[in-house]
């Protein structure tokens, strides 16, 4: 029997840790991702030092749990991946230290990804044929950009925020609302059954054609609504308030999309990053892709939010398309992602 390529994914690029393991026919066996929403909770927000602190407390144990779920030993281990950037520079040394650490003792070669990029290749961990050119649409608290792709690992940027993202915009609103944190998974439930069209969020025109997002419009426009109405966590209100402000962020998402499926002609579309969760924006993505008789693909929600599955799957690739891995001891972490 031929043995299997064991693949160790490593994240801790913002508020989650979370070690992974993949094999070499894309079969995650082990995916454990430790939240620390709990920790940032109280203050409406990730602290970044808290953030490093607690990543360097369950490190550790996390590979321990990821290991023992999958069934394998670390001597299991053929090659070890970690997030690069971008992130929180803090965080992102946990793990990058880690794992520089775990390759050298190991003596077994380490493949740096970028987040954004391992946002991305969520959508092929459950799906290996996916049609090209595809239009990647990548939604996170930190992120919101719209790609082309034209086969695998190949990403030229239509379109990106030129302020909030999508996810930081409900986040700030949750935050001013005091509902919790983080805002989008809140929001979602407090939102449900409310009437989407009660409060009305003009879509921002953009003067040129560019495919660029911008959420300032709305969280402005959300501040005023909240001022003006009294809006508060008690208000009978904010069910429609939350829904109306949550369907405008995906409409404004998909309308992008609709636009750029217009002008490229893609076989497929593509919906990742934390915000792909959302039930409201999976259902519009699918409507759309269904209306242009489009192959629509979108990871499933533990692989939208960080995990260390998708870093896992994209060392793999890096690894199918020549990149062997090396022990660089001097790789650094980086704030600003290439993509
Ligand atoms: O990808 P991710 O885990 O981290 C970044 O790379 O930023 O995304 C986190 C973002 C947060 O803004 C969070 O509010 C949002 O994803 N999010 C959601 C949902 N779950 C997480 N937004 C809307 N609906 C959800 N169910
Ligand atoms: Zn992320």
């Amino acid at each position: 029997m031929v043995q299997e390529m064991n693949i160790l994914g490593i994240e801790t690029s913002c508020d989650e840790t979370s070690a992974s393991v993949v094999t070499d026919s894309m079969k995650v066996l082990s995916n454990i991702v430790l939240s620390q929403d709990e920790i940032h909770s109280p203050y409406g927000g990730i602290v970044p030092e808290l953030a490093s602190r607690n990543h360097i407390i369950s490190i550790n144990f996390i590979l321990e749990e990821c290991l023992k779920r999958a069934g394998i030993k670390m001597k299991d281990i053929d090659l070890i991946s970690v997030t690069q950037g971008p992130g929180l520079i803090g965080s992102l040394l946990v793990g990058l230290s880690f794992a520089k650490g775990l390759a050298y003792t190991l003596e077994k070669p380490l493949v740096p990804v970028d987040h954004l990029e391992a946002h991305i290749h969520s959508a092929f961990i459950e799906n290996r044929d996916v049609p090209f050119p595809a239009l990647a649409l990548l939604v996170s608290g930190g992120h919101t950009s719209l790609y082309l792709m034209r086969k695998k690992m190949d990403y030229m940027v239509l379109g990106r925020t030129r302020d909030d993202a999508a996810g930081e915009a409900l986040d700030k609103i949750a935050k001013f609302l005091d509902i919790g944190y983080p805002g989008g998974p809140v929001i979602e439930k407090l939102s449900q059954g409310g009437k989407t069209k009660e409060f009305d969020f003009a879509l921002p025109k953009m003067t040129d054609q560019s495919l660029d997002f911008s959420f300032s419009g709305f969280k402005t426009a959300a501040l005023r609504y909240i001022k003006k109405n009294n809006l508060n966590r008690k208000s009978p209100r904010l069910k429609d308030f939350l829904a109306s402000f949550e369907h405008s962020v995906v409409s404004a998402l998909i309308s992008h999309l609709k636009k750029a499926a217009l002008k490229h002609f893609p076989e497929s579309l593509i919906l990742c990053g934390g915000v792909a969760r959302n039930k409201r924006l999976r259902e519009h993505f699918t409507a759309l892709a269904e209306e242009k008789g489009l192959c629509s693909f979108m990871p499933s929600p533990e692989f939208c939010t960080d995990n260390a599955a998708m870093v896992a799957s994209l060392a793999l690739e890096k690894y199918k398309q020549g990149e062997k891995g090396k022990l660089a001891l001097d790789l650094n972490a980086y704030a600003r992602s290439p993509y």
